[in-house]
């Protein structure tokens, strides 16, 4: 049984921008190999700002309290700060150590918000 530190088990209880976003910019989808949980972000850009963010799907108290915080993190900040956000970042937020094994878990986030910000770019 994995310990979780406090601030991990009150995000994932109380997971902040959970949802989805009709009006969305973006929306992307990204999977964990190891365990197939899944996870889904919607954006809003305006004016090369995230207006709004919202996610949905399922899995460990690990990638929802990382989805969270990198939510709770980037909300209307701007698309340049959100691709300074590095896998270290999301680690100092997660506050624990990640086991190898857990680590597909905690960076789920990161691949989600890297995939947006890709297609983004694309987009424009
Ligand atoms: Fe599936 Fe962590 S066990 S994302």
């Amino acid at each position: 049984m994995d310990m979780y530190a406090e601030n991990i088990l009150d995000h994932f209880q109380n997971p902040r921008h959970k949802g989805t976003l009709s009006a969305a910019t973006i929306s992307v989808e990204e999977v964990n190999p190891l365990c197939g949980d899944k996870l889904s972000l919607d954006l809003i850009i305006e004016n090369g700002s995230i207006k709004d963010m919202a996610f949905s799907g399922s899995g460990c108290a690990i990638s929802q309290a990382s989805m969270s915080m990198v939510a709770e993190e980037l909300n209307g900040k701007s698309l340049e700060e959100a691709e300074k956000l590095s896998k270290d970042t999301i680690y100092e937020l997660l506050g624990v150590p990640i086991s190898p094994a857990r680590v597909k878990c905690a960076i789920l986030s990161y691949a989600l918000l890297k995939k947006s910000l890709i297609l983004l770019k694309h987009q424009s």
